[in-house]
């Protein structure tokens, strides 16, 4: 008995260990369809290698020998050209499509890699591998590398890939095959594909495909007597393709999310990539926007050439004015008279200043600009580091003198802070009367001050909005909402936030966009442009926290109704009533009501799934009916062990 009832216990251990085994390669789910299946075999070769190509720094070669293929003789096989460059998207072996992929489906793409042991000698920490769809590398949507997780590559081992690409808002023509790495001594020289297939899942009637509704009131014409209302972009075919409509529809003004900072642009001394930064200004040009430029100096996402040496050490005062006058003009002067505008400086305050009467002590000394600046100061002669804010302001003028000047920073809204950025203003202007190569008398040099206006929901008080912009206005600055957001709870927890907001948040949150635009259009003769930081929730930097104007699904969000109802009462009334149809388009509105509050509307969605449906339709039936025949099965014998020990002990 004793010995039956281990002998299945032990073929239960094994068909637990066995499944791990099983999931590891490709399954099958229901509903889905094959719809490509590559095995590179000489018979399709003729078929299909037109659909695969080599980037830049890649050979690809069809080979067939014993053995050479993931449980065949034939495989697609990659071999590095210079061994030096492995960045991603030259890396890559490139499947274009014969047709693009439908939308409004889920897509599963299974394929099998090896990296030899012979050629990759020299290699350790592979990562990878993982897809790119439609050339997306900037990942500013976050969305177009699958899987996220995608592992380590053992040499000598054939590994499979199984990413999802998530129903998409553009429809994936080019799928970019690839290892996560771009580094050299982590990235195989010589690699094989095999066995890619490309299932399309499941028709879902419930799956909801992210889509523009242009038949809501746009954000800027409602605004036209105002300011210009912008927002950011990402200049990436993916991009283009989804959300230039909408974008036009909404807004009149562009900032370049991250492709105009200096790390992008600034390559080395004298070399510069202007490829993101012209795509941009082009895109303003085309549709008759202005473009406000984002950013020329700043501590982050800056290029370690202008401040610092080869071995980390700041370079010295001169050098760096030095480089920073040869960028500036080669920047700034590329787009003079195209550039409407720049945030010449971002950031260079501390995150917080306790006391803004004295700005020169709130500085942000970490900076590599102040470092160097300090690095040969001459403080007798007057000198102090933060006097490369000036000079950067010079420089700009004077190779763009027809740009509107910013200095942009965030926690504007804090009393010290805000003291400290109006007093710098105001000291530099003042400078600047006397400056020789000042040509304008009367013009300032710092003209306005950019509020980011990253704020969050659980602390923002919009009467210290208020009195920020009365400051910058008693300075005789112009102002400008440049990077507006506002996530749910704080600092300390929007990033860990898993949850969908609720309704009564969506309504704090409009609230307090209700105010803000309140105060905007109270000061309005003062303000050039309200820039939104994202065009959708999970496009924004800290999407987790639910932050801006449009949903997942790019729907409009109640904090969108209450800015269009600050300016045009009944709007939301006006628009779902005369196009009832449309109401699904549009989660959860936030009506003003006579009396100021917003009225919670009633959701239309249906209910989320309970728990226990999650659960069961993600584990099979017959695995939860396993484990309870393997617990009882334990317990039996348990007991049966107990009881013979006692009666032994008898
Ligand atoms: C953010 C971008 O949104 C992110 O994509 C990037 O990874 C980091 O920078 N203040 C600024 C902006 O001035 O440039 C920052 O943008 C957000 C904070």
């Amino acid at each position: 008995m004793k010995r039956s009832i281990l002998a299945f216990l032990l073929c239960l251990a094994m068909i637990f260990t066995f499944v791990p085994e099983v999931s590891a390669v490709f399954q099958e789910r229901p509903g889905e369809t094959l719809l490509y299946n590559f095995t590179f075999s000489p018979e399709e070769k003729a078929d299909i290698e037109r659909f695969f190509t080599p980037n830049e720094a890649v050979e690809i070669e069809w080979v067939s020998g014993i053995g050479v293929g993931h449980g065949d003789d034939h495989a697609l096989r990659v071999e590095n050209i210079d061994k030096v460059n492995f960045t991603s998207v030259h890396n890559v072996v490139r499947l274009t499509l014969p047709e693009p992929l439908p939308l409004g489906y889920e897509y599963r793409v299974f394929a099998w890699i090896y990296a030899p042991e012979e050629g990759n000698d020299d290699k350790r920490n592979m990562r990878g591998p993982n897809i790119c769809i439609n050339n997306n590398y900037e990942g500013d949507l976050g969305v177009s590398k699958f899987p996220a997780d995608y592992g380590g590559l053992t040499l000598g081992q054939w590994r499979s890939m199984d990413a999802v690409i998530p129903v998409q808002t553009t429809e994936t023509t080019v799928i970019d095959f690839r290892l996560y790495t771009n580094n050299a001594r982590e990235h195989p020289n010589i690699w094989y594909w095999d066995n890619i297939e490309i299932w399309q899942g499941a028709h879902d009637e419930n799956i909801r495909v992210p889509e523009w509704d242009l038949s809501l009131p746009s954000l800027a014409e409602t605004y036209s007597d105002y300011f210009l209302i912008g927002n950011i972009m990402t200049p990436n075919s993916n991009w283009f393709n989804a959300h230039t409509d909408a974008f036009l529809h909404h807004f009149n003004a562009v900032t370049a999310e991250n492709s105009m900072k200096p790390v992008y642009v600034a390559l080395e001394s004298g070399q510069y990539d202007f490829n993101g930064a012209d795509t941009v200004v082009k895109f303003g040009e085309d549709n008759n926007i202005p473009v406000h430029g984002h950013t020329l100096i700043w501590h982050q996402q800056s290029a370690d050439w202008l401040t610092t040496d080869p071995d980390g050490n700041p370079l010295t005062r001169d050098e760096a004015r030095e480089n920073m006058q040869s960028y500036i003009t080669a920047y700034a002067g590329r787009y003079a008279g195209r550039i409407a505008s720049w945030d010449v400086v971002n950031e260079a305050f501390d995150n917080s200043v306790a006391d803004g009467t004295n700005w020169k002590s709130g500085m942000r000394t970490a900076s590599p600009w102040y470092k160097a600046y300090a690095n040969g100061t001459d403080r007798d002669a007057g000198e102090h580091p933060s006097d490369y804010i000036y000079d950067a302001f010079v420089f700009t003028r004077l190779a763009a003198p027809d740009a509107v000047l910013f200095y942009n920073d965030f926690n504007e809204e804090e009393p010290g802070k805000r003291n400290a950025m109006a007093g710098m203003a105001e000291d530099f202007n003042v400078k600047w009367e006397t400056d020789p190569r000042n040509t304008e008398p009367g013009r300032k040099l710092i003209e306005g001050m950019g509020m980011q206006s990253h704020y969050w929901t659980d602390n923002l008080n919009p009467a210290d909005v208020r009195d920020s912009i009365q400051r910058f206005v008693r300075a005789g600055l112009r102002i400008r909402i440049t990077e507006l957001d506002i996530p749910f709870g704080n600092y300390g927890n929007y990033r860990s936030r898993t949850t969908e907001p609720t309704e009564a948040e969506l309504i704090v949150q409009a609230k307090l966009y209700e105010s803000l635009f309140k105060i905007y259009i109270d000061f309005a003769e003062h303000i050039d442009a309200v820039t939104i930081w994202g065009l959708t929730d999970p496009m924004n930097w800290r999407g987790s926290g639910y932050p801006v104007l449009f949903d997942e699904f790019q729907s409009a969000k109640p904090s969108f109704w209450s800015i269009i109802e600050v300016v045009d009462p009944g709007a939301y009334d006006r628009f779902m009533g005369t196009q009832p149809s449309d109401s699904e388009s549009t989660s959860a509105p936030a009506p003003d009501h006579p009396d100021g509050t917003l009225i919670q509307p009633v959701p239309d969605e249906p209910d989320e799934p309970h728990e226990s449906d999650a659960v069961s339709s993600g584990f099979p039936w017959w695995g939860f009916a396993l484990i309870g025949v393997g617990v009882a099965i334990l317990v039996a014998f348990l007991a049966i062990t107990v009881i013979k020990n006692k009666k032994a002990a008898k």
